[in-house]
């Protein structure tokens, strides 16, 4: 199968069929992705909270993002892959953003890359896109200002809040974002937003109306219970299953009942009652 681009996201929106997208930090989980037919795995900073146990995202480093999109990229040949831009890779300046960026694509194989924030990151965005990176933007709940949004709140529960966010989605297209992800925005207006842009939203806590939807893969596979917001629909209790196979190799190993002959290596006797007679001190 043809691998995934950023046209093609566009022309799901444009038949109206809705778009999948899973964040993945690993190798395995981008197999798993793949052989699943998810169109987008984005590498997301998330990676700091539910894998690097981080009380926030603002730890993460691009040397972290790097590595993990690395590791995804060699999983997935046909999804789309998009690595986001860590807290202070691209808010700093022009220069560095471009470089941090390239990095995602040259050293992390990544196909675009996303970065937070509205309208005052759209001159961000239009130089990535003139220098030939694609960009998803991310707007709503934007977890690298949680200090400033007061903890992880709904965003744009006021007219004024929430026409900024029309205006920000709006900016964003304008500097050539090629799609937008919605986070933590009451479902009415993700949906406005949605039919006020022609690039792609993806939802995340941002209700039905979307062009696609994205969760935080550990916290639909139920590896990630620290913090569980409302929106995130478990799937699977894996922590459940990883738990019963530890508890199970724990009581086998305790019970010399693992490794059991099939799991062991042999000798051939000849070889064995050789090695046997040159240590029998030892009861070999
Ligand atoms: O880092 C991440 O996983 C994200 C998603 C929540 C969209 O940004």
């Amino acid at each position: 199968m043809d691998k995934i681009t950023i046209h093609d996201i566009q022309a799901k929106k444009t038949r109206g069929e809705p778009i999948t997208m899973l964040t993945a930090y690993d190798y395995p989980t981008a197999l798993l992705l793949e052989q699943s037919g998810i169109d987008v795995i984005l590498v997301g900073d998330s990676v700091g909270m539910v894998v690097h146990g981080l009380e926030s995202t603002l730890p993460v480093t691009m040397d972290m993002m790097v590595l993990h999109c690395r590791a995804v990229r060699r999983g997935a040949a046909r999804a789309l892959v998009i690595g986001d831009m860590p807290f202070m890779s691209y808010q700093l300046g022009i220069d560095d953003a471009k470089r941090n960026a390239a990095r995602l694509l040259v050293e992390g194989g990544a196909d675009a890359v996303k970065l937070e924030g509205g309208a005052h990151m759209a001159p961000t965005v239009r130089a990535l896109v003139e220098i030939g990176i694609a960009v998803q933007g991310h707007i709503g709940l934007t977890p690298q200002s949680v200090s400033q949004m007061g903890g992880f709140k709904v965003q744009g529960k006021s007219v004024a809040a929430a026409r900024k966010l029309i205006d920000d989605a709006r900016a964003l297209e304008r500097a050539g974002a090629f799609s937008l992800v919605l986070e933590g925005i009451p479902a009415r207006l993700a949906g406005l937003i949605t039919r006020s842009v022609s690039i792609p939203t993806i939802g995340i806590g941002a209700g039905a109306a979307c062009d696609g939807q994205v969760l935080v893969t550990h916290d639909l596979l139920g590896l990630f219970d620290r913090f569980t917001p409302k929106f995130a629909k478990q799937y699977a209790d894996l922590a459940g299953a990883m738990r019963a196979a530890f508890d199970a190799f724990r009581a086998d190993v305790q019970a010399r009942a693992f490794p059991a002959p099939e799991h062991e290596f042999t000798l051939p006797d000849d070889v064995w009652d050789a090695i046997a007679a040159s240590d029998s001190d030892n009861g070999g």
